[in-house]
């Protein structure tokens, strides 16, 4: 007899279908973004790992048209019929992937999404630690785009380099909040940090990034 988890995941896949929504992971979003109010209208977001593209579907209906969305992946996401959502292929462990963000936000980011998610080998704890370095690579990146006060959303599997990632998360953030939405799989022990009010100043980290880059060039 199927759980009343299992059952709920059918009906997410078929929720999300019936939408329009490009991944069954876009309920999540959704459920998040209202539960933690991470979006406003206008706001600037990255979304690092974005494809399909159903996390984009969703922040774009948050920010509406004087925002501006940009979906980075390794895979080719196909467009979304608006002008004001961008998108970037390529590995977010490559150093250029942080300049193409700038020139194309050309200021301080609101939130930045991380679903980053490795290929997953079965084996729990190389899995984990692939997705931690992801994770990492998302903070790295969001020191140098995000504005003070800005939000972050971070996919992670549960192990244990967990506590430590979140211990580290906590002393850049005022608040975080672990959440498992319930369009997640029973199965699956991902969970969500809702991070809010990021302590560092935007400009900083560019400035670094951008010295680095005149000495290297
Ligand atoms: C769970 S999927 C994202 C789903 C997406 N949020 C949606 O709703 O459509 C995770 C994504 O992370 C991407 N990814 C994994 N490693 C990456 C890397 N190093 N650079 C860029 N994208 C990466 C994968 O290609 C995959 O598309």
């Amino acid at each position: 007899m199927p759980t009343k988890r299992q059952v709920l995941g059918d009906f997410y896949y078929r929720e999300a279908k019936k939408r329009g929504f490009r991944s069954r992971s876009a309920l999540k979003l959704l459920e998040l973004a209202r539960r933690y109010r991470i979006f406003n209208e206008g706001d600037c977001v990255v979304d690092l790992g974005a494809a399909p593209g159903g996390w984009l579907q969703v922040a774009r209906d948050f920010v509406g048209s004087k925002g501006k969305v940009i979906g980075v992946d390794l895979s080719e996401i196909e467009p979304l019929p608006f002008e004001n959502v961008h998108l970037i292929k390529g590995d977010i462990f490559d150093p250029s992937i942080i300049k193409q963000i700038i020139e194309l936000v050309g200021g301080p980011v609101d939130v930045v999404l991380s679903d980053l998610a490795p290929k997953f080998s079965g084996i729990h704890d190389l899995d984990h630690a692939r997705q931690i370095e992801l994770a990492r690579s998302a903070l790295t990146i969001s020191k140098t785009i995000i504005r003070q006060g800005g939000k972050m959303v971070i996919k992670l599997i549960m192990g244990s380099e967990f506590d430590q990632f979140l211990k580290d998360v906590r002393q850049m953030f005022q608040s975080v909040s672990l959440y498992k939405p319930k369009a997640s799989r029973e199965r699956s022990s991902e969970i969500y940090l809702i991070c809010k009010g990021w302590k560092g100043s935007f400009g900083k980290d560019l400035e670094t990034f951008q010295n680095n880059r005149n000495i290297s060039n």
